[in-house]
């Protein structure tokens, strides 16, 4: 293919450097933003007496045939092309001739692909959020439908409290809520328009770029232009976004694979969502989880990528930033995938709240409430640990737990014990008994819920 660039030199690359140059294969899913672009461009020319209104409104109308043809599959983008941008200048060229190449004035492909991609990942993190949503969605469903379901909650992965599965549950719910959070505020910062900074150094033409910015949905335009074509700064943020996000479903995945073993059967996945073993007969891999738990890897690999190709850059463009869409959208496009598949795996997975409930019960679960029973008689609560930490050492010797001992027993070790002490230490009480905001308890699980779904409700506004 003959380069359009061709003149300085002769155009004629060698072919190997030609298919290591180009960036067709990674940017053609920008065709619709850069065919945006290029449209509102063409409307500021001529709207400030660069290019006429005739060829203004020709190439207008060309480039909505070219974006229909793309769509439709009638044409379909030449896997031979140096990059997006270029396909469709050559296309639009071929087309309408000579008026085609009036597009290109006051332009260069150094703002143009950094308006393409501020364009294509503010629609990626419009997608990525309502998969959030999704997700944070089916964790309030099952938390609830488990709001009194009384699980061990863990530290070190030792029993250490009695919890809901509510309460657990909500906690992912108010990650992905800062998940959101950040996509948000990321998405803020980068809606800026980085068009008609040109090659680097802005143009000798009467354009406005806040008319462009305006026309194309944002806020405002990039302040500096040699900040606008070198800065990647969101496509850090973002997949810094995007790596804590994996960070939430590697930690999910991960319990969701614990509770699914035989060893825990907490929860049993729906069969849509498992494999089979191609030699085990009985076996029931929780595929998915496993899956999105090592994908996880990759989006951090895809943010590391991306500081480490931008370290020590000189400004402004550099070939070096053509990399920088490998990664985002690499990283974009699993964790849409892996949110996607997150969402009904955990909206189908059966609880199984009587295993919670005995693995609850065997643990010495209730021992911290024992000690706050003896506190509350009076006891200092470092006397009442110790006295407690004697009592359950004891259990465990004699094969039995604090709710079977006898009160006699009990009582050898203080006469604070008496017999409300079985009710007090009882699971369910543990758990309802629970007052402070955001803890374990009834109406701190009900307030997380509700406030939850509210902020579903007034995300799913926006
Ligand atoms: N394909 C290029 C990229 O993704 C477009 C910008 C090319 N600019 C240049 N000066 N060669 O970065």
């Amino acid at each position: 293919m003959e380069k359009m660039w061709a003149g300085r030199t002769a155009g004629a690359v060698n072919s190997i450097a030609d298919d290591f140059n180009s960036s067709i294969h990674i940017d053609s899913v920008m065709y619709k933003q850069d065919i945006k672009g290029s449209m509102a461009h063409a409307a500021m020319l001529s709207a400030k007496g660069i290019i006429s209104k005739e060829d203004s409104d020709l190439i207008i109308s060309a480039l909505g045939d070219i974006l229909s043809d793309i769509d439709s599959g009638r044409l379909e983008i030449n896997p031979e092309a140096e990059d997006i941008h270029m396909f469709i200048e050559s296309v639009l060229t071929e087309r309408i001739g000579d008026v085609g190449k009036r597009l290109h004035t006051s332009r260069s492909r150094n703002d143009q692909v950094a308006l393409d991609t501020r364009l294509y990942m503010r629609d990626k993190i419009s997608e990525i959020k309502r998969l959030l949503l999704d997700l944070l969605d089916a964790v309030v469903f099952v938390a609830e439908g488990h709001k009194n379901d009384i699980m061990p909650g863990y530290t070190h992965l030792q029993r250490a409290q009695p919890i809901t599965f509510a309460h657990h549950l909500l906690a992912y719910a108010e990650m992905l809520k800062r998940d959101i959070g950040r996509l948000c505020d990321a998405g803020a910062r980068m809606n800026y328009s980085p068009l008609g900074a040109c090659a680097l150094a802005g143009t000798t033409y009467p354009i406005s770029r806040a008319m462009t910015a305006e026309a194309l949905g944002f806020d405002g335009y990039c302040q500096n232009s040699i900040d606008a074509v070198s800065d990647r700064d969101y496509c850090v943020e973002l997949l810094s976004a995007f790596s804590l996000i994996m960070t939430h479903l590697s930690r999910f995945s991960e319990e969701i694979i614990l509770w699914s073993s035989w060893e825990f059967s907490f929860v049993e996945l729906d069969d849509a969502f498992t494999t089979g073993s191609s030699i085990m007969p009985q076996k029931k891999n929780s595929d998915m989880a496993e899956l999105v738990r090592g994908k996880c890897g990759r989006v951090y690999g895809d943010l590391i990528g991306t500081l480490t190709m931008l370290k020590g850059l000189p400004l402004a463009y550099n070939k070096d930033m053509q990399e920088d869409k490998e990664s985002l959208f690499d990283a974009t496009e699993t964790v849409a995938r892996c949110l996607e598949v997150f969402a009904p795996m955990v909206r189908t997975m059966k609880v199984k709240s009587e295993n919670m409930y005995a693995a609850a019960n065997r643990g010495f679960i209730n021992a911290t409430d024992l000690a706050d029973y003896l506190t509350k008689h009076g006891m200092p609560f470092r006397t009442a640990y110790k006295t407690v930490g004697e009592i359950v050492s004891r259990c465990i010797k004699e094969n039995t737990v604090l709710d079977s001992l006898p009160l006699e027993v009990y009582k050898t070790y203080s006469e604070l014990f008496d017999e409300d002490l079985y009710e007090e230490i009882s699971l369910k009480t543990c758990v309802g008994k629970r007052i402070s905001e955001g803890s374990t308890g009834p109406c701190s699980v009900d307030t997380q819920i509700e406030n939850t779904k509210n902020y579903i409700k007034q995300m799913k506004e926006v």
